[in-house]
């Protein structure tokens, strides 16, 4: 990953430019970072909050040989690689709650957004979308998500070398691509659930038919959670948003 690597000093969105690359024919492994976005997206039409030289903001373009069906294990395998190469870096243990935000101290530190063009029964491409907040201070959030997030400098009381990060961010995600490929999803999906903090606990699940409550089981082998609800009513959700502590 990252033999091809465009980088920006400013961009809209990292996604957006990985997309625009890919329906032009950009190979697998390429990358596209920037120091800054000014129009950075996040899951579910939301913004994301990228300021220069803070954060790492970058895309990966990949062309799995699968099918669309199991295009979202690819956003477990990122957010399992960034869990990593931040453990290794820096010594902090993210959690990962379902199915891709990492929490440090409870608040999310880390996003991955994937967005996928395929036929019926291919897949062409998959953007990896990764925003990993390095340096942000808690000026830099705003009041709205403020609450909610952290970064790697507040979590750890000093700043990270992002360069070394992202070079260990990509040549993780490289490995565990390679791993995938040659041995499916069961790898993949036991160090996913090792740092997951979601199963096991009471969740709520806001996904875009229905809000559903209940105990998080498992995830099966297409990467969907699976949550069990008072009435032992076993539901399985592709999507969604998760809520640990119900109210
Ligand atoms: C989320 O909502 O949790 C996903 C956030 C994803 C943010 C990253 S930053 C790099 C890439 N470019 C974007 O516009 N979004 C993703």
């Amino acid at each position: 990953l990252g033999r091809t690597l465009y980088y920006y000093d400013e961009v809209g969105s990292t996604n957006q430019v990985a997309k625009e690359l890919a329906d032009d024919g950009a190979p697998e492994g390429t990358v596209i970072v920037a120091e800054c976005q000014t129009g950075g997206r996040g899951r579910r039409g939301r913004s994301w909050i990228s300021p220069a030289r803070k954060g790492i903001w970058f895309s990966v373009i990949l062309r799995p040989r699968v099918a669309p069906v199991q295009a979202p294990q690819l956003t477990l395998l990122a957010a399992v690689a960034v869990v990593a190469a931040v453990r290794e870096r820096t010594g902090l243990p993210l959690g990962i709650k379902w199915p891709n935000d990492l929490l440090a101290g409870g608040r999310k530190v880390c996003g991955i957004l994937t967005e996928i063009k395929a036929e019926i029964d291919a897949v062409e491409y998959i953007v990896l979308g990764i925003g990993l907040n390095a340096n942000l201070e808690a000026g830099d959030f705003s009041p709205e998500v403020s609450p909610q997030a952290t970064s790697l400098y507040l979590e750890l009381g000093r700043p990270v070398e992002r360069l070394p990060l992202f070079q260990r961010i990509l040549s993780c995600l490289e490995k565990w691509y390679e791993r995938w490929q040659d041995e499916g999803f069961a790898p993949v999906r036991e160090a996913w659930k090792e740092a997951s903090i979601t199963l096991g606990q009471e969740v709520r699940v806001n996904s875009w038919r229905e809000v559903f409550q209940g105990v998080a089981l498992d995830i099966d082998d297409e990467g969907s959670l699976l949550v069990r609800d008072a009435g032992g009513r076993i539901r399985r959700f592709n999507s969604g948003e998760v809520s640990l502590r119900p109210v």
